[in-house]
């Protein structure tokens, strides 16, 4: 909404939110506090608060101001009930339809953002359409078009993808209203890339692209464990496939598997329409795309284990990063996070250097507190514990091993030498991103794992 506030400076632009400290975080003139951490983001706001972007908790005002409405709540994976561990929680979606239904005025287009169920429009149009008609301000009865319009942008370039989209996806059955959101992208977007579906095809390609954009990520990590396994080294052969350009070279980078808030909830949520569908094989088929995610994060974590003589128990480990992807704060289904827990149940005592998230965000994905916290698990061998570090050095002091699981750019340029001299030896490196300089570890000592090098 940013983006469009400020590629189009003759539309208002009101972000509206039921949490008010979030909205007051937004509003915040310090730009450190903006809730989201996004290169570039910053900028953008500060060009364009106050003058066509506004953030406000008056829901239903904004909405009875607005022209075109678009839904960008949360969508998770369901933990209970029907569908549960597959389906999406749709009670945020339904519950703003109803607000919408109840608060617009005249002819408004209702813009489906969240990530969805494919056929989600029908249960959004079936709420508008139900709304008892209350004649508006203006005497008419509000009317609604409703339209699909998935957004692909992928954090931490989220400001450039939105700038210069490969595409932009509407779906629809109202041509004026289709023609209204394609204007607003034509703002800045060419014509070409602004795609025109039906409603169906539009939720489905959501699902689509990151159900194969993780399906790459799986069946290049599948390789890795095959190349480790017999001397081959993934990164020649992801360079050696790549260059097919049928295949093409992109997300064929090795690691310890894909994290971030979309791909495994809409896999799991694909998976989940299979079956509804009665198409088994075709769900089973989706499903192992994530099973082999789960597999490479189990692994990495068992072979630290099985390297450094079959224990970590009371053995202090570094882990440099625990955001799912570089440049982003954000944690969700982060890698880090099974590998890290894995580790604690074998008893290691972790100490977690991440430049963006912070202990407190690690104590709820850990599900423990800090040892600084919690001092009672210290000097406890069985209990393995877990705790923040300034610096990669810090970390690494009296250390037997530094787990690289998160590829920011300042640990490629690491100084082995000083980290391998405050190391207990024989020290490790696992580098499970292939973002470290392997040769300096080596040179320095260290014995190195690096993802997919056999
Ligand atoms: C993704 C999609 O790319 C985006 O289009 C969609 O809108 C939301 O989901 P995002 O989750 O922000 O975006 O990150 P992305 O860059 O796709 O990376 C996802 C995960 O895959 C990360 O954990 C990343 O480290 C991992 N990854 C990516 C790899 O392991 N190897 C690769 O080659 C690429």
């Amino acid at each position: 909404m940013a983006v469009i506030a400020d590629r189009c400076p003759g539309i208002q632009v009101t972000v509206v939110d039921l949490n008010a400290e979030r909205i007051a975080a937004w509003n915040d003139p310090d730009l450190a506090k903006l809730p989201v951490y996004e290169p570039g983001l910053d900028a953008v706001v500060v060009r364009c608060r106050g003058r066509n972007l506004h953030f406000s908790t008056a829901v239903e005002a904004a909405i009875a101001d607005a022209d075109m409405v678009f839904l960008s709540v949360n969508t998770p994976t369901k933990t209970k009930g029907l569908g549960a561990g597959q389906a999406s929680d749709l009670r945020w979606i339904e519950a703003s339809a109803r607000t919408v239904a109840a608060n617009a005025q005249g002819h408004t287009i209702v813009v489906e953002k969240s990530t969805l169920p494919v056929r989600t429009a029908e249960a959004v149009q079936a709420i508008l359409g139900a709304s008892s008609p209350q004649a508006g301000s203006n005497g008419a009865v509000p009317t609604f078009s409703v339209l699909s319009n998935p957004e692909f942008l992928a954090e931490g370039t989220a400001i450039t993808d939105l700038e210069n989209p490969d595409r932009v996806l509407i779906g629809g059955e109202d041509q004026e209203a289709i023609d209204a959101l394609a204007g607003i992208y034509g703002h800045w977007v060419a014509p070409e890339r602004i795609l025109r579906t039906n409603l169906w095809s539009s939720e489905l390609s959501k699902l689509t692209a990151n159900a194969f954009l993780a399906q790459r990520i799986s069946s290049i990590n599948s390789i890795a464990a095959f190349c480790e396994a017999t001397g081959a080294d993934v990164r020649e052969v992801a360079k050696a496939i790549g260059t097919d350009s049928r295949i093409g070279s992109k997300f064929l980078q090795a690691g310890p598997g894909f994290g971030g808030s979309c791909f495994q909830k809409d896999i799991l949520n694909l998976v989940y329409l299979c079956r509804h569908y009665g198409l088994e094989e075709v769900a089973a088929y989706w499903e192992q795309v994530v099973a082999l995610n789960t597999w490479q994060q189990h692994r990495i974590a068992r072979l630290v284990v099985t390297k450094l003589f079959g224990t970590v128990t009371g053995k202090r480990l570094a882990v440099l990063g625990f955001a799912f992807k570089a440049d982003t704060n954000d944690t969700r289904e982060s890698p880090a996070i099974r590998i890290c827990r894995d580790l604690l149940e074998e008893g290691a005592q972790l100490v977690i250097v991440d430049p963006k998230v912070g202990a407190v965000q690690i104590a709820k994905d850990l599900a423990q507190p800090s040892i600084d916290q919690d001092p009672l698990v210290q000097g406890s061998d069985d209990c393995g514990g877990w705790k923040m570090a300034g610096s990669a050095v810090e970390a690494a002091t009296g250390a037997d091993a530094v787990l690289l699981l998160t590829e920011w750019a300042e640990f490629a340029s690491l100084d082995w030498e000083g980290i391998a001299a405050v190391m207990r030896q024989p020290a490790w490196l696992f580098d499970a991103r292939a973002r470290a300089d392997a040769s300096a570890a080596r040179s320095a000592g260290l014995r190195v794992w690096r993802v997919g090098e056999g």
